[in-house]
């Protein structure tokens, strides 16, 4: 027989006699986030005899990335699991494991395609989709009943109907109604509310898929500009500072007519202690102009396993179930986050959970991308220069057209031979 102390010794080291591994995963923290994050990673720990630590990171997708490409190029085996944002596999690529050996192609092939091949970077496939976003339109069902207004199709039509009812509101004593929240603030978000009133002006994506800088257009300048007189109009000055849930913030206390945010904050705004609950509808963003086009940034996050993990294999199987479609079914009827498995989409119980279930495919599919493919690992970069271009001209410091040429010039310079 062999001594005790020996038996523990082979137990520590053979998984699967009694071992359990612990595996840290960070997840998102907006709303209902991180939550559903732990009650699914507990899920996985009791079904396998493992242990979780789930790391919450910061709200701001900019400040995200900053965090973990310090811990990843430190190589720290800290975190095992990194909950991406569609926007990153370009740059941060090098540092997980190719997922490719252990999924199953038809689980593959039930996803969305554009969301898949997202994460596939020369060849591997370093993340697995966990949800996708889209921006949207909230608008106060019981406001624009109320005065008569339809649903706006295009932007101006949301400028006038947003003046309009912010008047008759504050005449009535509610002094402190906005017409419309957004996110502004110089980072991340305020690229994805830019890019959705440039591209629906039909002004482009920033930089086009072949790679040409495409930015310094009219089109854009002109989708600019009326962004930038929403501001102290229509739209509070704070904005200039707000991101995703001071967007939510104000929107869900009642203080503003419309909203551009993305699905996580549909089933906040109807919660029990919502003052707004029910009074609620989500829609396609304005087209810009006659000519132009319902648009929203097309967003989302995938699962990725850190290279220098101890645990890479009980890490791939938490991603795994995390990303299964049974657990993205939970994730969508509780935190309204939307599936990546296309079959999901026709669920009843879903659609009723989300009333925009049904029109979420189309919107899904008319999504613009952010130009993170061409631009790769410079794509931060580029995004940080175009959202500090567009928040000079909303803080009123540089006109929207030489905002862009200025910015068109710095591109220039950071693509150098080509991205
Ligand atoms: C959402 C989107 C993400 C985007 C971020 C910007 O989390 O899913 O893709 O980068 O918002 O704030």
């Amino acid at each position: 027989m062999l001594p005790l102390r020996r038996l523990l010794f082979a137990a520590v080291l053979l998984p699967g006699v009694g071992w359990s591994a612990t595996v840290s995963i960070s997840c998102g923290a907006v709303g209902l986030e991180l939550t559903i994050c732990r009650e699914g990673a507990e899920a996985w720990a009791r079904e396998t005899g493992n242990r979780v630590a789930v790391v919450s990171t910061p709200n701001s997708t900019t400040d995200r990335l900053a965090l973990y490409q310090q811990l990843l190029a430190a190589q720290s085996p800290d975190i095992d699991i990194f909950q991406i944002d569609v926007i990153w596999p370009g740059i941060l690529h090098r540092h997980f494991l190719d997922l490719s050996p252990y999924v199953e192609v038809h689980r593959l092939q039930a996803q969305f395609e554009v969301v898949v091949e997202n994460n596939r970077v020369d060849g591997r496939l370093l993340a697995l989709p966990w949800f996708v976003d889209a921006g949207l339109l909230y608008y106060r069902a019981d406001l624009l009943q109320r005065y008569g207004r339809p649903v706006p199709q295009s932007w101006t039509e949301l400028g006038e109907t947003a003046r309009i009812i912010q008047v008759r509101e504050r005449a009535a004593g509610r002094p402190r109604v906005w017409g419309f929240v957004w996110q502004g603030r110089a980072y991340e978000g305020l690229t994805c509310n830019a890019l959705e009133w440039i591209h629906s002006h039909n002004g482009g994506t920033i930089v086009a898929d072949d790679g040409r800088i495409t930015i310094n257009n009219p089109r854009a300048a002109e989708a600019l500009a009326l962004a930038a007189s929403w501001v102290g109009e229509i739209t509070p000055i704070g904005v200039l500072n707000y991101d995703e849930e001071q967007a939510r913030g104000v929107f869900q206390s009642g203080q503003a007519v419309f909203m551009r945010n993305w699905p996580y904050a549909w089933p906040l705004v109807n919660g029990e202690d919502s003052p707004v609950q029910g009074k609620v509808g989500i829609a396609p963003l304005p087209r810009g102009g006659a000519e132009g086009r319902h648009t929203g940034t097309l967003g989302g996050w995938s699962l990725a396993v850190s290279r220098y993990s101890r645990v890479p294999a009980e890490a791939t199987d938490l991603v795994k179930y995390l990303t299964s479609r049974q657990e993205q079914k939970r994730r969508a009827l509780i935190g309204g986050y939307n599936p990546t498995y296309r079959d999901l989409y026709e669920s009843e119980a879903i659609e009723s959970a989300n009333p925009l279930t049904g029109e979420l495919v189309a919107i899904l599919e008319q999504a613009v991308a952010r130009p993170s493919r061409i631009t790769g690992v410079r794509y931060n970069q580029v995004s940080n220069a175009f959202w500090t271009a567009v928040h000079t001209t909303l803080s009123g410091k540089r006109d929207s057209a030489s905002s862009l040429a200025r910015l068109e010039r710095r591109l220039q310079r950071l693509n150098g031979d080509g991205w």
